[in-house]
């Protein structure tokens, strides 16, 4: 099924992670656009190596491809220590981050994905471990227990996660640094796209470029997954070459319409404006009615349509903008959100 494929997250597979990898800028030089933040760790970067110092622990927060697994390791690579990669879910007990950090040398990097579902008690035994370098291990059970206190080389914590809202106090503030990634600008997108192209050496004029950047929901990992597939398209159907009318045609073929949304981010929108009146719906509800999780509905789809103005998140739940109505090519009611419940009046 090629339409799996451009589901912006679910679904990625075997071939999926490897392009992904060689596609990964390694150095916070080749890194694209969020200049903010690459100031902010090149400046956090450059104080460690004069120091000689463990880089402070960092937080990478957004949306899912814009750049947070990357970026852990550009840590890694500029520091010229290792990199330990783990997740939040992967660590199931306290033994397993004692095994993790007894593993570490002197300035190592520990990435932990999805920072947000480590378990409370692993959680726990993080906090001294992120503060003092030390953790301290239970040996045995009941009475005879005793507990012994282990050092650990100075390391740096890089934790990712796509909900910020999700990660606890007291997580949060032991990182030295939160940085939170942006939806891209197009621009930088069609430098990514362009990037990618002579990677994978794909001939794709600078229309062409611009037309999947444009298309590209404002993240990274969509614009290397769309040149992938408009390729495909050219191949089959052209001379190989990526120009604009090749962009424009093969992503019509894919279901990517002109601002970029996919199937589901349509179906959302057209859900709450055919199916719930334009809003409020709740979350949920909605989720069902797309047939997806209410996690992917609120981190992959929501925040890119909250960002182009076509959803509104209220107290009561979901709202299409007018905007989405006219996206969809429906007419709006006079005042869709303070509409009274049908039945009301009759
Ligand atoms: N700034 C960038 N410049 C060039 N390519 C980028 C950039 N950011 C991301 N990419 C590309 O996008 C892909 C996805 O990035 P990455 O895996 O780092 O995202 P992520 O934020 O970790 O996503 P997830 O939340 O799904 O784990 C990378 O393989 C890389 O090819
Ligand atoms: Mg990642």
């Amino acid at each position: 099924m090629r339409e799996e494929l451009l589901q912006p997250e679910e679904s990625i597979d075997e071939v999926e992670r490897s392009v992904d990898a060689s596609l990964r800028p390694r150095t916070l030089e080749e890194f694209i656009g969020q200049r903010e933040l690459k100031e902010h760790l090149s400046i956090i970067l450059e104080a460690a190596r004069r120091r000689s110092q463990a880089v402070d622990h960092v937080l990478f927060a957004g949306p899912p491809g814009l750049g947070k697994t990357s970026l852990a390791s550009i840590i890694a690579a500029e520091m010229g220590v290792a990199i330990h990669v783990t997740s939040g879910p992967a660590i199931e007990r306290a033994g397993d981050l004692a095994a993790m950090l007894s593993q570490l040398g002197e300035g190592d990097v520990l990435f932990i994905d999805e920072v947000h579902r480590l378990p409370r008690v692993v959680e726990e035994v993080l906090y001294p471990a992120m503060e003092d370098f030390q953790i301290d291990i239970v040996l045995g059970k009941g009475p005879a227990a005793r507990s012994i206190r282990l050092d650990l080389p100075r390391f740096t914590l890089v934790g990712a996660t796509t909900r910020t809202g999700s990660i606890t106090g007291p997580l949060r503030d032991r990182f030295g640094l939160v940085a939170r990634l942006d939806y891209y600008e197009p621009a930088e997108l069609e430098a990514i796209a362009s990037r990618a192209a002579r990677i994978l050496g794909v001939q794709v004029d600078a229309a062409g470029a611009r037309e999947i950047a444009r298309r590209s929901r404002g993240t990274p990992r969509i614009a290397n997954r769309l040149l992938r597939r408009v390729r495909d398209f050219a191949e089959v159907r052209g001379d190989g070459t990526v120009d604009l009318a090749t962009a424009s045609a093969g992503l019509a073929l894919f279901g990517v319409d002109e601002r970029g949304l996919d199937k589901v981010d349509r179906a959302i929108l057209s859900a709450i404006c055919e199916r719930f009146g334009g809003g409020p719906v709740g979350l949920s509800t909605l989720a069902i009615s797309v047939g997806e999780q209410t996690e992917t509905v609120e981190d992959v789809y929501e925040p890119f349509l909250i960002q182009c103005g076509l959803l509104m998140r209220t107290p009561r739940g979901r709202v299409a903008t007018p905007a989405a109505w006219a996206h969809l090519g429906l007419v709006a009611p006079p005042s869709a959100a303070d509409a009274p419940p049908p039945g009301l009046f009759g």
